[in-house]
């Protein structure tokens, strides 16, 4: 099980490292666990002049799974487009291929509260969001800004080819076979051709899961209904701008981001498993960061690359025992509860995962 592990920047480094803590336990525990660290994102560009250096690239190519935190800050945002963090995050994806995203939101019981939504809307909420994550309108070409009639026009190509439709469509689909076989696709066909042919092509796939109810939705409608009434949805399935979109949503549902882990499969089942978030600068260095995230997203790791889903189900338990110990980094604080930083929450984890 050879894991590259790349921390990132701001906060990226310390939820990290109560990640390792938990791959640490299952390694003592006899899994064959073999992590490398390497450089992303603006600690990258501080020591290699790019986002992504070769050495990172070829870790990650060579892994089984990546296990990243997450880039960027505000030292950063002068730098020329290329050389922003960010670069090396769409980079590594579209390297490794990463196409199929995989986003739970589940509201824990425990956080109830702690959503914007009213509790009977959101209680029991628990949607798998899957977005293309390396094709559409953040890779089509031509993309750019130019001087066109004496004026600047800015552009970028909508595009999705029937093959990329189709791998992202199966996942969706035998996804949807072992929940609750609901899948809902969305996209924006009554004005957009690319979004016609993804949904011409997920209708077509279909007919090989008899199984699952398919629906279709539009975007605009989607993104009223995830706020409405959430829990209509089961699986999602949908293009990398909207999913992008959506997915944010619908994390907000389940109270903070700071909970929210995500997979990116390729073909294969390998993967690149990240919290959602960002790497928070305001609260960088400071010990307050929610490890949860990146927890749950080593849960992922070893459910869908690894298929130990005895100690992914394990993980995703300890942190349920901890939150219902009332255990709460500042994210997710509320009155009564016991305010702890991000090694501490650790420290609770592992003692839950030991137990
Ligand atoms: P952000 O997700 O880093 O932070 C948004 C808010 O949520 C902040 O108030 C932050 O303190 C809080 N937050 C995020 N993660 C948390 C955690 N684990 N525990 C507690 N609170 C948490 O988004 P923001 O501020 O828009 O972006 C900051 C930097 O991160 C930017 O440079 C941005 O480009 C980058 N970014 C990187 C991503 C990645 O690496 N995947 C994703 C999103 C943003
Ligand atoms: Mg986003």
């Amino acid at each position: 099980m050879k894991i590259a592990v790349l921390p990132g920047d701001g906060i990226g480094p310390e939820i990290i490292a109560q990640a390792l803590r938990v791959l640490d336990v299952l390694k003592a525990e006899g899994l064959p666990i073999e992590t490398e660290t390497g450089l992303i994102g603006g600690c990258a560009v501080d020591a290699t002049g790019v986002p992504l250096p070769d050495a990172t690239l070829k870790l990650a190519l060579e892994a089984d799974a990546v296990l990243l935190g997450a880039v960027g800050g505000p030292k950063y945002d002068t730098l020329p487009r290329e050389q922003r963090p960010e670069r090396g995050l769409l980079k590594i994806r579209k390297e490794m291929n990463v196409f199929a995203n995989l986003r739970p939101a589940i509201l824990y019981p425990e956080l109830a509260n702690a959503s914007s939504l009213k509790p009977e809307v959101v209680a029991g909420l628990d949607i798998m969001i899957i977005r293309e994550l390396v094709g559409d309108i953040y890779f089509g070409e031509p993309r750019g800004i130019e001087v066109r009639n004496g004026e600047k026009v800015g552009f970028n190509t909508m595009i999705y080819s029937e093959s990329e439709i189709r791998r992202i469509a199966h996942v969706a689909f035998k996804t949807a076979q072992k929940r609750s076989k609901k899948l809902c696709s969305v996209d924006k066909m009554n004005v957009l051709e690319s979004t016609q042919l993804w949904r011409d092509v997920v209708t077509e796939v279909a007919a090989e899961y008899p199984d699952v109810e398919l629906s279709h939705m539009l975007v605009d409608n989607a993104a009223m209904q995830l706020v409405k009434n959430p829990k209509q949805f089961d699986v999602m399935v949908t293009g990398n701008i909207f999913g992008d979109i959506l997915s944010d949503e619908a994390s907000m549902l389940t109270g903070s981001i700071g909970m929210l882990p995500s997979a990116s499969l390729d073909a294969n089942g390998k993967g690149l498993y990240e919290p959602i978030h960002g790497s928070a600068p305001d609260i960088a260095g400071k010990g307050l960061a929610n490890p949860l995230a990146t927890i749950l997203s080593v849960a992922m790791m070893l459910r869908y690359t690894f298929n130990q889903d005895a100690a992914a189900d394990r993980i995703e338990a300890a942190v349920k025992s901890v939150l219902a110990q009332g255990l709460r980094t500042a994210d997710i604080y509320e009155d009564g509860a016991t305010r702890v930083g991000t090694v501490e929450m650790g420290d609770a984890v592992i003692k839950a995962l030991t137990a």
